[in-house]
């Protein structure tokens, strides 16, 4: 019988599809084999008990990368992916943002320098596109997508990331013949400028109105014209960190009608509402986040949408900044909100959060929990040929879940760069005692056991969209346009 070097034994296995009791033998980084008296190991993890499913993937985070504004997330790829390690991730995938001027050549030897030698879990890219100049889209594009970075993201706010409607449509068009998948920030820039402007007329300049001035509808607008872009192509897209019931209604429609339409949210959109800002002082910039915080039926309405399948990405939005001068408060100690940095904390509890409260209180069964921690992201992304599943041939990217385990979860026990968690004082059942990548224990007994640089630039697939039909528009269909052929 054949020895391994690892076998994890009398756990209860869950993919996305199927959930049952087997033994895990794993050798040169690779599960080889998945059944009962599979054979001895030279070490083996005893599971009973407890739940053995494939290792988080960490699919939209802000890692060592600088603002527009030029300010730098707290957490580097050490700290960064530490978090996430304790969090059940065994890879994750940040953004390399392009800034205006900047080559995407350089861009990503900047992030490949920055992540290799630091990063203890497995990474690849998303590109951040803020200047698609013709050099970029024909040239730079194509070989970082043939490197296997096969997404990139888009913002349609922001003064120094914007593309407009015509640049958003060269991209897609670059995307579509080279298969990649384009992120969208959808947010309509000018209501948000305006009702900042309004806002700040009227001297409400404190955090908590920063949820006031990205209006519900700024997202359902953008979310709109997104898709109306991108099914005029007939060339997927992913929105990014939907935060309203509107907005997911309008992915649903789209998908639904065939468009090759994905959506993603975020624990915050969840678990915190905008009432939770009216702090004293500056407090409430702890919870500033593009887009915001909303209110408790739009959270009841977010969980739906995940419950349902509407939303098949969920992601951590993990974008650090601390409470002082080096992060929120770069522009002062009493700046008011449009200057006060957007994002949050949350790459280490992204899935503690969701298999607590999701699968421990019923809303998702265990398989729907590993699909969103892993499974639709392998998918979507291009991972599958390697990851997020627990499947003979794959790497062996395992998370080791005990339900019985109670935490109050406390910015203190976060493996983060950051003096603040928006989630302190909440309880939860259920973590990741043992986490696993490519059959290393990275994390135990609540140790790190791996040295930086121990994981690896995954490069991904192109995208399959499989299943979603799409329709290219009349106007660009030579069978339907008197034969004029754009090359679409
Ligand atoms: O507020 C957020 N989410 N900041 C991070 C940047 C982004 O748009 O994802
Ligand atoms: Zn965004
Ligand atoms: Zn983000």
């Amino acid at each position: 019988m054949q020895t391994f070097e690892l076998k994890i034994s009398n756990g209860t296995v869950a993919n996305s599809t199927e959930t049952f009791t087997a033994d895990i033998g794993v050798s040169d980084g690779k599960i080889v084999a998945i059944g009962k008296k599979i054979g001895d190991a030279e070490r083996v993890i005893d599971a009973g008990g407890k739940y053995v499913l494939p290792g988080g993937i960490e699919a939209h985070c802000h890692i060592e990368q600088e603002s527009s504004s030029g300010l730098m997330t707290s957490d580097d790829y050490y700290s960064g992916s530490v978090s996430a390690a304790f969090g059940g991730n065994t890879c994750f995938v940040p953004f390399a943002a392009q800034h205006r001027g900047q080559s995407l050549k350089d861009v990503l030897e900047t992030y490949h320098g920055r992540a290799g030698p630091k990063s203890v879990i497995d990474y690849s890219f998303h590109l951040i596109i803020s200047d698609p100049t013709d050099e970029v889209l024909h040239e730079e594009l194509p070989q970082a997508i043939a490197q296997g970075i096969t997404s990139f993201k888009v913002y349609m706010t922001y003064d120094r990331l914007i593309v407009d409607d015509g640049q958003l449509l060269d991209i897609l068009t670059v995307a579509k013949k080279h298969g990649a998948l384009t992120m969208i920030h959808a947010e309509n820039n000018a209501m948000i400028k305006w009702m900042s402007e309004k806002l700040l007329d009227g001297g409400h300049g404190a955090p908590k109105y920063h949820a006031l001035s990205h209006p519900r509808t700024a997202e359902s607008e953008a979310i709109n014209r997104a898709i109306a872009l991108s099914s005029f192509l007939d060339t997927p897209i992913l929105i990014v960190h939907v935060s309203t019931e509107a907005g997911a209604r309008i992915i649903a429609q789209a998908r639904y009608d065939g468009h090759k339409v994905f959506g993603e949210t975020c624990p915050q959109y969840m678990f915190l509402n905008a009432e939770q800002m009216d702090l004293p002082g500056m407090h409430g910039a702890k919870l500033c986040c593009s887009p915001p915080l909303r209110d408790r039926a739009s959270q009841e309405g977010i969980w739906r949408c995940l419950q349902n399948g509407t939303l098949q990405v969920y992601s951590s939005d993990h974008a650090p900044y601390r409470f002082d001068d080096t992060g929120k408060l770069h522009a002062g100690p009493q700046a008011e909100f449009p200057k006060i940095a957007n994002g949050l904390p949350g790459i280490e509890l992204r899935l503690p959060l969701l298999f607590s409260e999701g699968f421990m209180n019923g809303r998702i069964t265990l398989n729907h929990f590993v699909a969103l921690a892993a499974n639709n992201v392998s998918k979507i992304y291009g991972l599958d040929h390697c990851k997020g599943s627990i499947t003979e041939g794959l790497d062996a990217d395992i998370a080791i879940w005990d339900p019985e385990v109670k935490r109050e979860i406390k910015a203190a026990d976060m493996h983060d760069n950051m003096e603040f968690t928006p989630y302190e004082g909440m309880h939860i059942t259920g973590w990741p005692t043992t986490v696993i990548q490519r059959g290393e224990v990275i994390v135990e007994d609540n140790e790190l056991k791996v040295d930086r640089g121990a994981g690896g630039f995954v490069p991904r697939k192109t995208i399959d969209c499989t299943g979603m039909p799409g329709k290219l528009a009349p106007e660009l269909d030579p069978a339907l346009n008197f034969g004029v052929d754009l090359g679409l």
